[in-house]
C-alpha cells in the first residue's frame, strides 16, 4: 500500500470485492452467516458439493453397489486419481503423486526412502521451528535407521549441509510465522551437497503456485484438509520424483504390492509411486478430498496468489493503522515473496485476544506462546472481511490492554 494510495475504507474494500476475479468461488462453500473465517489454513471450509458427493458415495456406491464399488465405482484408483489432480496443483510430473495416509505418515515414508537412496550418509537436516510432527517424524526415522537429526536456524540451513547429509526436510511455509522458503534455491543447495530434498507443502498446496518438477524436488508431502478443503482428517499426499520411483519404501503393505489381489506370500513392490501405498484406500475421505481438489484446480493459481498477497498487505496495513499502540507486532515477513498465505501477529495476550475474537465470529487461531494466526484463503474470503476482522481485533485488543 503506497503513501498516496486511497484510504482503506469500506468503499475501497467493497470495490476490491466487486472487481475480484475469484469472487464467485465463495458461493461454492457452505459458510455460516456472520463468521469471518480466517482459519482455512488449518481446516478448510465445507464445499457445498461435498455433501452431495458423500451422499452418493454412501447411499449408492456403498449402500447399493457394495463391494463391487472397488472396481465399478473406481474406489481402488482413488489414491492415484486424487493424487494425480493434486500433482497438477503442485507442478508435479504425471503419475508421481498419490493421496493417502496422513502427512506425518507420508513424511516417514519419504524420509526413510531418502535415507535408503543415500547409503553411508546418516544425517537428516531440518529447521528449528519446523512443525512439530516433522521434527518428531525425522527424529523417529533417524533413530530407526541409525541416523541423526540436525536442526538449523532458518537462515543457517545451507550452512548445515555437508557430505554427511542424506536429506534436507523443510516446510515450505512455516506454520507459525508464515515465512516461505525459496524452494528452487534450497533444493539446489541440498543437491549441491549430495543430499535429497523433502518438502512439506501443508501450507502451500492450493495456496501458492508450485513447480516441483521445475525445482527438481525429490519428495514432497502435504495436507488435504487445509487449502485443499478436503475435510477434517482428509488424507494427505506424497510426491515422489519419477527418478526415485524405484526407491524402496519402508512400509510394505499390500496396497503397495505389484498385485495385491494375487495374495502372494512374498512382497513385490508395485511400479511407480503406487509402491508408497500401504493399506486400503480411505474411500469416504478421498471422495470428499476430491471435491475440494477439483475446486482448487478450477481456480487460476496465479489469481489465487495475487489475491492472497494483496489481502496480506491490506490486512497488515489495516492492523498498522487501526491497532497502533495496542501491543501488536507483525510476526510474518513483510516481503510477500517470503510469505505464504497467512499473516501472523505477536501479542503478549494473544490467547485471550483470539478467544475474544472467536466469540465475535472472527475465527483465526492462537499458537503459543504469543502468536495470532490469520489464514488468508482467497477462494472464500472477501476484502470486506479483512476490514471487519481488523476492526474487531482493534476493539478486543483495546479492551484487553485497558
Ligand atoms: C507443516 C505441517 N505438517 C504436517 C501437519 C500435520 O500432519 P498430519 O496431517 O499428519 O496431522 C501440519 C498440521 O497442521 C502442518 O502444519
Amino acid at each position: 500500500v503506497s503513501d498516496n494510495a486511497p484510504p482503506i475504507d469500506k468503499a475501497c474494500l467493497a470495490a476490491l470485492d466487486e472487481a475480484d476475479p475469484l469472487a464467485s468461488f465463495r458461493a461454492l462453500f457452505d459458510l455460516p452467516e456472520g463468521v469471518v473465517y480466517l482459519d482455512g489454513n488449518s481446516l478448510g471450509p465445507l464445499p457445498k458439493a461435498t455433501r452431495a458427493r458423500l451422499d452418493e458415495v454412501i447411499g449408492r456406491e456403498w449402500g447399493r453397489d457394495l463391494i463391487r464399488s472397488w472396481e465399478a465405482n473406481g474406489w481402488m484408483d482413488l489414491p492415484q486419481r486424487v493424487g494425480g489432480k493434486i500433482g497438477r496443483l503442485i507442478g508435479a510430473e504425471p503419475d508421481s503423486t498419490i493421496a493417502c495416509d496422513s502427512t506425518s505418515v507420508n513424511l516417514f515414508k519419504a524420509l526413510a526412502a531418502a535415507l535408503g537412496l543415500r547409503p553411508g550418509r546418516r544425517v537428516i537436516v531440518s529447521e528449528r521451528g519446523n512443525f512439530p510432527t516433522d521434527l518428531y517424524v525425522a527424529e523417529g526415522v533417524a533413530a530407526l535407521l541409525g541416523a541423526e537429526l540436525r536442526q538449523a536456524e532458518p537462515d543457517a540451513i545451507e550452512a548445515a549441509l555437508d557430505g554427511s547429509v542424506a536429506a534436507l526436510t523443510l516446510s515450505h511455509v512455516n506454520y507459525r510465522s508464515g515465512r516461505m522458503h525459496d524452494m528452487a534455491r534450497l533444493t539446489r543447495a541440498a543437491h549441491a551437497a549430495g543430499a535429497l530434498m523433502v518438502w512439506d507443502l501443508a501450507h502451500s498446496a492450493g495456496a501458492v503456485p508450485l513447480d516441483l518438477a521445475g525445482c527438481a524436488v525429490d519428495f514432497a508431502v502435504g495436507c488435504g484438509y487445509k487449502f485443499l478443503n478436503g475435510g477434517p482428517g482428509a488424507p494427505g499426499f506424497l510426491y515422489v520424483a519419477p527418478r526415485h520411483h524405484g526407491a524402496a519404501m519402508p512400509l510394505t503393505g499390500w496396497m503397495g504390492h505389484a498385485e495385491p489381489f494375487a495374495f502372494a506370500p512374498a512382497y513385490r513392490p508395485a511400479e511407480g509411486v503406487a509402491r508408497a501405498l500401504v493399506g486400503t484406500p480411505q474411500v469416504l475421505s478421498l471422495a470428499a478430498l476430491e471435491v475440494g481438489v477439483d475446486i482448487a484446480l478450477s481456480a487460476e493459481m496465479d489469481a489465487v496468489r495475487a489475491k492472497s498477497v494483496r489481502m496480506a498487505e491490506l490486512f497488515a496495513a489495516l492492523v498498522e493503522r487501526d491497532c497502533a499502540g495496542l501491543g501488536l507486532a507483525l510476526a510474518s515477513p513483510r516481503d510477500a515473496s517470503a510469505r505464504g498465505s497467512q499473516v501472523c501477529l505477536r501479542h503478549k495476550r494473544a490467547g485471550a485476544i483470539m478467544r475474544a475474537l472467536i466469540e465475535r465470529g472472527v475465527i483465526g487461531d492462537f499458537r503459543p506462546p504469543d502468536i495470532l494466526r490469520f489464514g488468508l484463503t482467497p477462494l472464500t474470503l472477501r476484502y470486506a472481511d479483512l476490514g471487519a476482522a481488523t476492526a474487531a481485533l482493534a476493539e478486543v485488543a483495546r479492551a484487553l490492554s485497558g
